[in-house]
């Protein structure tokens, strides 16, 4: 859903058209929002007719203390980028120094000032992981957040450029709570068969396991379904495994080398261990099926190039790399987004 929040209008200055993403994930059961976690691109060009030459700022997304996100490998390609321009992700940067590190790009001269700016803050995700989404914690870590998103429109403000630069606030999942004792232990399926923890890759939300090569995926597969579904086996019956190739295609989750080849889903709010070893009993996660809709985020667009106030009908994040390129008037990769996608939501480019 994109809303596009009204603000008072003022004069155009610059010439120039800017984007930033700030990605906002939200976790809420409830029809209404609530900010999760987030980060954020800005970009930025001179003129709609002329391809950007210039691309910056980018405070990686991985977070350390992010279970989820400790696996991910580097993007295919590479990263042509000015050692100034791309700071590497350091969660100890304060996020008011992030948001000022891309408020001073726009005092650079116009040459030297990035196209494509990328603003990111770990939060409320990361206190979301420690007491699930509905803690008061959150409210205030979420009020945090405001804060930054004021104070870097606040700066925009300052510079007069603020009604030229388009702003993409997204988030990259959402949070549900895991509370009231919702695991499931593979230590309880010892009787049907032992999972020795080297073949476990994954735990938590989504379960993943690579066993040796010469065990048979299917025999796995199915002595672990037996155990679970056998009713002897705590929760058994909210977690399901399958051979990757079986997953429900929708899922999109068979087609790497990099997946392992047994994958297990568990129900809204179960979490998957080892053993139990008493954790917690409060607390949040992400990474469950997509079709839960606490797994989803919001979408916020400001610029010349968004309508004000219009609400957009649900999409995929999918759909943001190929509205970014629209937007910046550049060729993209080839992606899985809808090459129609960005004419249903941008307004037509404005000629000055
Ligand atoms: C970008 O601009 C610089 C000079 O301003 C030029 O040397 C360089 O070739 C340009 N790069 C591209 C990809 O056009
Ligand atoms: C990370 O940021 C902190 C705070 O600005 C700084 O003191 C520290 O040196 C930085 N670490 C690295 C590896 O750059
Ligand atoms: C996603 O896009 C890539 C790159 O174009 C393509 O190879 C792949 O088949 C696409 N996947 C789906 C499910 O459309
Ligand atoms: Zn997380």
């Amino acid at each position: 859903m994109a809303i596009i929040p009204d603000e008072t209008p003022t004069t155009k200055l610059l010439i120039s058209s800017l984007l930033l993403t700030t990605f906002i994930a939200i976790s809420s059961t409830a029809a209404f929002a609530f900010l999760f976690f987030s980060s954020a691109a800005v970009n930025h060009h001179h003129h709609h007719d002329r391809p950007p030459n210039r691309t910056a700022a980018r405070e990686t997304q991985s977070s350390s203390r992010d279970p989820n996100l400790l696996r991910w490998v580097p993007i295919r390609g590479s990263w042509i980028c000015p050692e100034n321009y791309c700071a590497h992700y350091n969660g100890s940067v304060p996020f008011e120094d992030r948001v000022d590190t891309v408020l001073n790009y726009f005092d650079l001269p116009i040459d030297e000032m990035p196209v494509f700016m990328m603003l990111y803050f770990e939060d409320p995700n990361h206190q979301g992981h420690m007491v699930g989404p509905d803690h008061p914690r959150i409210t205030k870590s979420v009020k945090n957040i405001d804060r930054m998103i004021g104070r870097l429109i606040d700066g925009l403000e300052k510079r007069s450029v603020f009604q030229d630069v388009t702003i993409i606030m997204v988030g990259d999942h959402g949070m549900v709570g895991t509370c009231d004792k919702k695991y499931i232990y593979l230590d309880d399926l010892g009787s049907w068969i032992e999972i020795p923890e080297e073949w476990v890759q994954s735990v938590g939300p989504v379960l993943s396991i690579r066993p040796p090569s010469d065990r048979s995926v299917s025999e796995v597969v199915a002595k672990m379904n037996e155990g679970l579904r056998s009713g002897k086996v705590k929760n058994g019956d909210k977690l399901r495994v399958y051979r990757k190739e079986d997953l429900p295609e929708r899922l999109h989750y068979s087609g790497s080398e990099r997946i392992p080849p047994i994958i297990g889903l568990v129900e809204e709010g179960f979490k998957i261990e080892l053993k139990d070893l008493g954790n917690p009993e409060c607390a949040g996660a992400h990474g469950y099926d997509n079709a839960f809709f606490s797994m989803r985020t919001i979408f916020i667009g400001h610029g010349p190039r968004f309508a004000r106030g219009r609400k957009v009908p649900t999409f995929e994040n999918v759909e943001i790399y190929n509205l970014i390129t629209s937007i910046l008037g550049i060729n993209g990769a080839p992606n899985n987004g809808s090459s129609s996608f960005a004419k249903t939501m941008l307004l037509p480019h404005n000629h000055h």
